[in-house]
C-alpha cells in the first residue's frame, strides 16, 4: 500500500540522514510503500541547492538502486532549505514550500517530521512548528524523535512537555532502533509462537538472563557528544532496557499496539528498586586503556579525540536488573555493554534451571542464545548421550544462524520503523511511560558513580570489560556464557 507523505527531515546534512535515513526512504520506495505522492524536504543550516542536495541523497544510495534512473527519479521527491531553528522566518518559509509541494505530489496534508539533530533544539522546532501553523490538525501528522531523549529524569520531563505543546503522546515515535532490528522482534515470535518456550519462560525455568551489546569500536569521531554521555546512558537507559522489557513482559491480551504497548510499560514500572548498596554492588563501570587486538595497538579513551582530560566517563556498563513480577521476581537480567570489547556482538543468552543428573551424570543446564548482530538466529544447547556402550551425557547445540548482512534480507532498522510510522503504529517505538521508568531507575545509578561513590574499573581495549564485570556474575553462582575474550585467547590473539 502507497501512503501520500511530506517528510520534512531537521538535520538533512548530518550523517545519520546519509547512512540510514535516505538509504531507507529507498527501500520503502522500491518497495513501493511510498510512491509518485511523496516529497521530502531536507532543512539544515548550510546552504545547498536542490541539485546538490539531491546528488547527496543519490551517493547515499550506494548500490541499492536498480539503475540510474531509479535513483534520479527517487532524488526528484527532494527539496531542500537552509533552515536556522530560531528563525520564526524560515518557518514561514517552510510552511510556504509545504504547502506547495503538498499541492504538486498531492500528499494529502499528511506530514511527518524527523529531529534528527542536537536534542537542545528540538523543543524549539516543536513550539515553531505549531506556532507557525506547519502542523495544522490536517491530514495525520506524525513526530519522529531521535535519541536521546533527555538525558536525566529531569531534563526528559522538559522536553516531554515542549514536545506535547505540538503533539499528543500518540503523535510521537521515540526511535530507538534495537526496536527496528529483525532479531529483536524475533523474540516476540520466540517466546510466544513456541509451545516449548511459552510456558516455562518464567522465574520456575529461567535461572538468569544475559543481554550483552559488545561492540569493538572505540567512541570515534564522537568523543564530544559519548563524553558526556557515557555507556550507561547511551545504551542501557535506551536500548538495553527496552530489549529486557520484550523479554520479561507478561503475553500481552492480543497482539496489537495497546495490549503489547501496556505489557511493555508494566516492566519498566516494575523495575524493582535498588537500594544504594545494592546499586553500588550491582552496577559496574569501566573505561578502556589501550590494548591490542591480533597485533593492533588501540588508543586508550582518554587519548582519543574531544575527550576530556582525566575524564571519568564510563565506557563499559555492566550489572544486574530484576523485574518485580509474578513471573520473574528474583530472576537477575545481567547486561554489560562497552565500547573496544573483543568482538561486535549483540545476543541474549537465556539460562535454564538446572536439570537433575542423571544415573550420576550431571547435566548442563539448557541455554537458549538468541543472536540479534551482526549474525542473525538461536540456537539451543540440550544434554544428549555420547555415542557408545556407557551412559555418559554430552551437551549437544542446535543451531541456526546467518550473517544477515550477507543474505541482505533483512530490513534495514530505520526502513521498518518508517513503515510502522506510516502505518501509525508506534509498538516499537519508546512510549514516555518507558522513557520515565527508565530514567528514574538510571538517574540514581548516575548519582552514585557521579559521586564516586564506586571504582572506575580500567579494562585494555580488547577485553570484555573489567574483571568486576566478571565478579558480579560469579557472586550469583554463575558466568557469562558468551565468551569470546577466552576464544581469542587460546589462538592468541589478545
Ligand atoms: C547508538 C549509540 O544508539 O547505538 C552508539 O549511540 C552505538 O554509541 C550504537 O554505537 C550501536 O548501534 P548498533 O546498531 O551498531 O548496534
Amino acid at each position: 500500500m502507497t501512503t501520500p507523505v511530506l517528510f520534512t527531515i531537521f538535520g538533512a546534512s548530518g550523517d545519520l540522514a546519509k547512512r540510514k535515513l535516505y538509504p531507507s526512504l529507498f527501500r520503502l520506495y522500491k518497495a513501493g510503500h511510498i510512491a509518485e505522492n511523496f516529497a521530502v524536504i531536507g532543512t539544515a543550516r548550510r546552504p545547498w541547492t536542490k541539485e546538490f542536495f539531491e546528488q547527496t541523497v543519490i551517493e547515499s544510495l550506494g548500490n541499492l538502486p536498480d539503475n540510474p534512473r531509479q535513483a534520479y527519479e527517487f532524488a526528484s521527491h527532494f527539496y531542500y532549505q537552509s533552515h536556522d531553528v530560531n528563525d520564526t522566518e524560515h518557518y514561514v518559509a517552510l510552511r510556504q514550500l509545504q504547502a506547495k509541494l503538498g499541492q504538486q505530489y498531492g500528499t494529502q496534508e499528511n506530514k511527518v517530521f524527523f529531529l534528527s539533530m542536537a536534542p537542545e533544539f528540538f523543543g524549539t522546532i516543536a513550539k515553531h512548528l505549531k506556532s507557525e501553523e506547519i502542523v495544522n490538525g490536517k491530514g495525520f501528522e506524525r513526530l519522529i524523535i531521535e535519541k536521546p531523549f533527555g538525558t536525566s529524569l529531569a531534563t526528559a520531563e522538559k522536553l516531554n512537555a515542549e514536545l506535547a505543546e505540538t503533539f499528543e503522546e500518540d503523535q510521537i515515535y521515540r526511535i530507538d532502533h534495537y526496536l527496528g532490528k529483525e532479531m529483536v522482534q524475533n523474540i516476540f515470535a520466540v517466546r510466544f509462537a513456541n509451545i516449548i518456550f511459552e510456558h516455562i519462560w518464567n522465574r520456575d525455568f529461567i535461572d538468569n538472563v544475559q543481554i550483552s551489546f559488545a561492540e569493538s569500536i572505540g567512541v570515534e569521531d564522537r568523543g564530544g557528544y559519548y563524553d558526556h554521555s557515557g555507556a550507561l546512558k547511551d545504551m542501557i537507559q535506551n536500548h538495553a532496557l527496552q530489549v529486557l522489557s520484550i523479554l520479561a513482559m507478561d503475553t500481552p491480551k492480543s497482539f496489537n499496539e495497546a495490549d503489547v504497548r501496556t505489557e511493555k510499560i508494566k516492566v519498566f514500572q516494575n523495575l524493582k528498586k535498588q537500594t544504594n548498596e545494592e546499586i553500588k554492588r550491582n552496577f559496574i563501570r569501566g573505561q578502556y586503556t589501550d590494548g591490542q587486538i591480533d597485533g593492533h595497538t588501540y588508543a586508550a579513551y582518554l587519548d582519543e579525540p574531544n575527550i576530556t582530560e582525566n575524564s571519568q566517563t564510563e565506557t563499559f556498563a555492566g550489572g544486574v536488573f530484576f523485574v518485580d513480577t509474578d513471573r520473574f521476581r528474583d530472576v537477575p537480567f545481567f547486561f554489560r555493554t562497552g565500547k573496544r570489547l573483543t568482538e561486535k556482538g549483540t545476543r541474549v543468552t537465556i539460562v535454564f534451571k538446572k536439570a537433575t543428573d542423571i544415573f550420576g551424570q550431571h547435566a548442563e543446564q539448557n541455554i537458549l542464545t538468541i543472536y540479534i548482530q551482526p549474525t542473525e538466529g538461536f540456537s539451543l544447547f540440550i544434554n544428549g548421550k555420547e555415542v557408545g556402550s556407557s551412559f555418559s551425557l554430552t551437551p549437544a547445540k542446535l543451531s541456526f544462524r546467518h550473517n544477515a548482512d550477507a543474505l541482505g534480507n533483512s530490513p534495514e532498522a530505520y526502513e521498518k520503523l518508517f513503515f510502522d510510522v506510516l502505518n501509525g503504529d508506534s509498538t516499537n517505538f519508546s512510549h514516555w511511560e518507558e522513557v520515565k521508568a527508565s530514567w528514574t531507575f538510571i538517574d540514581q545509578v548516575v548519582r552514585i558513580w557521579q559521586e564516586n561513590q564506586v571504582p572506575l574499573h580500567l579494562y585494555p581495549a580488547g577485553s570484555m570489560g573489567p574483571q568486576a564485570a566478571f565478579d558480579l556474575l560469579e557472586s550469583y553462582g554463575t558466568d557469562w556464557h558468551w565468551k569470546p575474550d577466552t576464544w581469542y585467547r587460546e589462538r592468541g590473539l589478545l
